[in-house]
């Protein structure tokens, strides 16, 4: 898979057929397109994001009402800086063009932009606003700044209609061709009324905003067996509420073409085999468990790169499938489709989409290996986290499971710094066991995104009784987050960590040390690996 069909591909799962109105974000290579796109879904319009280097037919095909362009890093001076796309002034498409976008507006047409050493980075007040693109803006509402250049000239037709203390064209607008452009970001947080900015484009560009995660459970089971038809689909549950919630769907979908697979790497967490079963059994899921624990510990021995464990984990779901899927044939008759909870920041994060750094493999998107004999079937592959738990509700899943914490593919093993050994995922499930019931019980699950431990290599000094330890470090993690692409370690009261120190240092007696990880996420990512 590679970063063009990541984000060229048109809307699947939900297509442009079922969506009367979508709108496309085109990635000038911001830190927070994804963030643009989650704004205009909670406006209840079903947003996606398209590389800028996407032909104008290919963004046609997904039938937008209106186009967004993203922030950048680059100047439009810079060599190589991304242009416009040929043709997209003609498409008369309402725009709104942030940052980056909006000095790309004014230089693709008769304006300026002046190169700045001088860089506004920041807090700024907007001031003489001229626009119903304002309407409801606090007078005093601080907007996010962060740009270099600045235009100066207006390209013809183009009005400002907003201006900050160090800024004159904050905002300009042609008002009769509906392109509307933001020096600020008013999609990020610190600009306080930058939601109710986005709502007024949609607005003034005529949405009406009906889109709603549960809507589209319909449209995703229609859309699955139109592309299924009468195969059969080999789906790779893990546990977590992604793959649960699409066991659910294709069963409805497709019912016993769907055959559902939990296998058991010996990397699941405690008790969590008994558990996952037994749930979705309750639910109707015929899951099908495949011991492959030996196969999994096998293929990691002796591997401590974090890529590495990613890569070898992903290959041997894929042996392990194949193998299973070969095994349910001579009942079943042919497999043509691995199914897989792959969520939109997955589908971005691994495919780096303006070019990015690749920073992990998610082994469900990064470690498939070319010559795949499954066709891959993927509808949650332009959702966010939320909206399929919106969707898991509307399938019945009880909210416990429906609000789990999310847990990687890779399991255990990412959490387990250098080689894995049965005894230290051993030692690790005791001990994030402990962590997750506790934070169960004081009621402060629900309170974090995702809570995790993790077992160092680092052996220090203790003393028990009147005896000298020499156990492990276990980091303990827990993060406050949307969608896990950025992220905050989560402010728990001391008196609980406390407790559940004491609690993991009384119980497991291999570990001598408790720490607690404050890194927020840029710079550390969630998992440690
Ligand atoms: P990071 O560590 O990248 O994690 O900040 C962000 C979120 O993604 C989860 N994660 C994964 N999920 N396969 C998955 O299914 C993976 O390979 C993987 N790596 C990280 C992580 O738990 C967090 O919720």
């Amino acid at each position: 898979m590679n970063s063009a069909s990541a984000h060229t591909a048109s809307i699947t799962g939900i297509t442009s057929k079922s969506i009367s109105e979508s709108i496309v974000v085109l990635d000038y290579g911001s830190q927070y397109t994804q963030l643009i796109v989650r704004r205009l879904r909670e406006l209840g319009v079903f947003a996606i994001i398209m590389p800028h280097t996407a032909s104008l037919q290919e963004i046609l095909e997904n039938q937008p009402k209106a186009l967004v362009f993203s922030g950048g890093p680059t100047s439009v001076y810079d060599e190589g800086a991304p242009a416009i796309i040929e043709g997209l002034f003609e498409s008369d498409l309402p725009t709104l063009a942030i940052c980056y976008g909006m000095q790309l507006v004014a230089h693709s047409l008769d304006g300026e932009v002046t190169a700045s050493s001088h860089k506004e980075y920041g807090k700024a007040v907007l001031t003489e606003r001229r626009s119903a693109l304002f309407d409801g803006v606090d007078s005093e509402s601080v907007v996010w700044m962060s740009h270099g250049d600045s235009v100066t000239t207006l390209p013809s037709g183009f009005e400002v209609i907003a201006s900050t203390a160090d800024t004159a064209v904050a905002a300009m607008a042609n008002t009769n061709k509906n392109i509307f452009c933001l020096q600020f970001h008013p999609e990020v947080q610190h600009s306080q009324d930058g939601q109710k900015i986005l709502e007024n484009f949609l607005e003034l560009t005529g949405f009406s905003r009906t889109w709603q995660a549960e809507h589209i459970v319909e449209s995703l089971i229609a859309d699955v067996q139109a592309q299924v038809g009468d195969k059969n689909v080999l789906l790779g549950i893990s546990g977590g509420v992604d793959s649960s919630t699409l066991g659910l769907l294709l069963h409805k979908a497709i019912g016993e073409q769907l055959l559902p697979v939990f296998v058991d790497n010996g990397l699941l967490r405690q008790g969590e085999l008994e558990l996952v079963s037994q749930s979705l059994r309750s639910l109707g899921l015929p899951l099908h468990v495949v011991d492959a624990k030996e196969q999994f510990y096998k293929a990691l021995a002796g591997v401590t790169d974090p890529e590495q464990k990613r890569k070898a984990i992903g290959k041997t779901f894929i042996d392990v499938f194949s193998e299973k899927a070969r095994d349910l044939e001579k009942t079943v008759g042919e497999i043509s489709f691995l199914a897989q909870g792959t969520l939109y920041p997955d589908v971005v994060e691994s495919a780096g989409g303006h070019g990015a750094a690749n920073i992990k493999s998610h082994h469900n998107v990064g470690g498939l290996p070319d010559d795949l004999s499954f066709e891959l079937l993927e509808p949650f592959r332009t959702l966010f986290k939320d909206e399929v738990r919106e969707i898991a509700a509307k399938l019945g899943m009880p909210p416990a499971m429906k609000n789990r914490h999310p847990f990687p593919g890779p399991g255990l093993a990412i959490r387990c710094l250098g080689d894995i050994t049965a005894e230290k995922i051993d030692i690790l499930q005791r001990v994030d066991n402990i962590f997750i019931t506790m934070l169960i019980e004081r009621d402060l699950y629900g309170s974090t995104w995702q809570a995790l431990a993790v077992l160092t290599p680092l052996r220090t000094v203790g003393v028990v009784g009147d005896g000298r330890s020499y156990g492990y470090t276990v980091a303990l993690r827990a993060v406050s987050s949307i969608d896990g692409m950025t992220a905050d370690w989560t402010r728990f009261p001391h008196e609980f960590l406390a407790d559940v120190s004491n609690a993991i240092t009384n119980q497991v007696p291999e570990v001598s040390r408790v720490v607690y990880d404050i890194t927020s996420k840029p710079p550390g990512t969630i998992e440690w690996e």
